[in-house]
């Protein structure tokens, strides 16, 4: 398992370098001990407040990034102050004192442009991160140090539940589900970065008339040892025969008979139970070697199943006595949530029996209760089931839980486009398995082209298997969530553009370069590096400094990340900090310069390789350090 990073628990204070620099006003929510950037806006924000009058915090907000023009810029309108703008621009730009953090400022239209201290902003960034992935203040997680620069503590003490993948046993894992699972697992991952304390869910689609249907399918088809072997695709195939079979004369008996052993399981009948039971434990255990694969774990599998029936009895008690509630004269139970836009919904079937969104309301509040309440609940599911969503919010909304009033911003779903043309070469089968081991196979055969390094690959396999997982997420999650995209093997692969490999192979290069110089006598010591005979001024370079700026922005790209939800935000990072990478490789050399030169550029290049290993496993993803 490669983790994503974490905050440090214990309370970290920043390099000493921070506390030799001029004091910086204290503002809610920022933190420049983990994040460099905030440094600069604050003590921006401090000349402002000095200067106008102005809130701290205002100002701190209204520092934006600068573009081309200028390392940030704030556009004074915003302030309201009674004042002209060509005043108060005058009065900024002569009362601006230059201090450690800020060498100069100028202004442009309604706008002043505030220029970094350039020295500052190195030496503190890369001592920030090399303390926060080696030293001080590197997360402990179970006895072992993590890195955690690029968090922060935004979330304490607040917990999220975040569901995701959920699969239907004994059909297909389609391309939905895989999204679910990738995005999903990064949103967690990102929840966790921000301070949260987070419980990852997969909700099951275990329950239901199709169980009676397979376990009539399995008397007749199924067998111990291909249910062994491969419990999910084996459990499809005798799903898919009975189905046939149900579909001839036969249809209406086996109708009757699935309908029959449903109810047996409703009704708690053991031998029913037990069987239905072995089929959704070895499904998840199947299922878990798959996730495995991803880099991805549950800590609770939960499921249509496990809706308690005692809880099902008490919200339909409630629900039926709900002044939006109404009965059908067929005796079926419905929500009209038409002028909420949301159409109507059925509760209740004739029978008495509940529905899929029935379970969902039900769940939820089960959720609330099992975990002692929660202060966020994310859904991650396709957009074709935004109604389904939006529905059972309202209903909870209407049911009058506090967690699910809009005030309470607790809800909510997270939703996705469409995989268009995902098949394997054999076909049109979606499994996601074979999906899996085709990319793997195919990106073995690309690995098996440059024979020097393959012959160097302990795992071979497992690499290629990486590498291949790699190029389907950074796929998947390279655009904003709720577009389609088109499943593209030759790009997918291609170690070039914007590509999962193209980063992996940055990765690599980061790594092979601190191995074959370490072989050369130049190390670089992890927890013990001594940066005070790092010769940083060397590293005021427009290449070095484009690094060094990109690896300052870190913490604010995944706070940013936690805002927008969007994966694309974690990508384009790393495709802007491996291009600034391959930009500097030529200019900023290490072989046969002076030691000291040798050993700063090699610290740069390292930070950016830890930097780009957190924000690569923040997107679930194992950086490799050979391929
Ligand atoms: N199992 C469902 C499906 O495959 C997805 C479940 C989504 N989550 C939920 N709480 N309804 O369509």
């Amino acid at each position: 398992m490669s983790h994503p990073p974490v905050p440090s628990q214990h309370e970290f204070k920043g390099v000493p370098l921070l506390h030799k620099l001029p004091a910086l006003p204290v503002v809610e929510g920022t933190d420049p001990a983990r994040c460099p950037q905030d440094a600069f806006r604050l003590a921006i924000a401090d000349q402002l407040a000095k200067i106008l009058g102005v809130d701290a915090k205002d100002a701190f907000l209204a520092a934006a990034p600068g573009g081309r023009e200028a390392d940030f810029k704030v556009v004074l309108p915003r302030f309201r102050l009674p004042a002209k703008i060509d005043e108060l621009k005058e009065k900024v730009t002569s009362a601006f004192e230059p201090n450690a953090y800020l060498e100069r400022v100028t202004s442009n239209g309604p706008a002043v442009l505030f220029f970094v201290n350039n020295q500052t902003l190195v030496d503190l960034t890369l001592a920030t991160v090399q303390d926060m992935t080696y030293g001080e203040g590197a997360a402990i997680v179970d006895g072992e140090k993590r890195p955690s620069y690029g968090s922060n503590l935004n979330g304490r003490g607040k917990r999220v539940l975040v569901e995701f993948s959920s699969p239907n046993i004994a059909k297909p894992f389609h391309a939905g589900h895989l999204r679910s699972t990738i995005i999903g697992a990064f949103i967690a991952n990102l929840y966790e970065a921000n301070g949260w304390e987070v419980k990852r869910l997969n909700y099951l689609g275990d329950w239901g008339k199709q169980f009676g249907l397979l376990a009539l399918g399995w008397r007749r088809f199924g067998s111990e040892e291909e249910l062994a072997k491969d419990a999910v695709q084996h459990l499809f195939d005798v799903y898919v025969q009975i189905n046939k079979l149900a579909e001839g004369p036969e249809g209406e008996k086996i109708h009757d008979e699935a309908r029959a052993f449903f109810k047996g399981m409703e009704d708690g009948v053991h031998e029913n139970l037990v069987e239905w039971e072995k089929f959704r434990n070895m499904s998840i255990e199947r299922y878990k070697q798959t996730y495995e694969r991803l880099n991805i774990h549950f800590d609770v599998y939960t499921g249509e199943s496990q809706v308690k029936k005692e809880n099902l009895k008490r919200t339909m008690e409630q629900l039926r006595g709900a002044d939006f509630v109404e009965r059908e004269k067929n005796g079926a139970l419905l929500i009209d949530l038409t002028k909420y836009k949301l159409e109507k919904t059925v509760i209740e079937r004739v029978d008495g029996t509940p529905l899929y969104i029935t379970r969902d309301i039900v769940e939820a509040q089960q959720r609330w209760e099992d975990f002692g309440g929660f202060d966020k609940m994310i859904y991650v599911v396709a957009s074709q089931q935004n109604l389904h969503l939006a529905q059972f919010f309202k209903v909870l909304e209407l049911m009058g839980f506090s967690w699910a009033q809009k005030e309470a911003d607790a809800l909510l779903h997270i939703n996705f486009g469409m995989v268009l043309g995902m098949s394997t070469r054999k076909g049109t089968v979606v499994f996601l398995d074979h999906i899996l081991d085709e990319t793997k196979e195919r990106m073995h055969e690309v690995m098996r082209k440059n024979e020097a390094k393959y012959a160097q690959l302990e795992d071979p396999e497992g690499t290629a298997d990486i590498v291949g997982m790699t190029a389907v997420k950074i796929q998947d999650m390279a655009g904003k969530r709720i577009n389609d995209y088109n499943f593209d093997w030759q790009r997918m692969f291609s170690f070039e553009g914007d590509t999962g490999p193209y980063l992996q192979y940055n990765h690599v290069r980061l790594c092979s370069m601190q191995r074959t110089n370490a072989q050369d006598g130049l190390v670089l010591p992890l927890e013990d590096l001594d940066i005070s005979t790092m010769k940083t001024d060397l590293l005021l370079t427009p290449e070095a400094l484009e690094i060094v700026w990109l690896l300052a922005t870190w913490p604010d790209v995944v706070r940013t990340a936690s805002r927008d939800h969007q994966a694309s935000t974690i990508v384009t990072f790393c495709f802007k900090l491996t291009h600034a990478i391959s930009s500097a490789w030529e200019k900023l050399i290490v072989k046969g310069q002076d030691r000291d030169v040798a050993l700063t550029r090699l610290w740069l290049y390292r930070c950016a390789k830890d930097v780009l290993g957190s924000a690569l496993r923040l997107l679930t993803i194992t950086p490799l350090e050979r391929m």
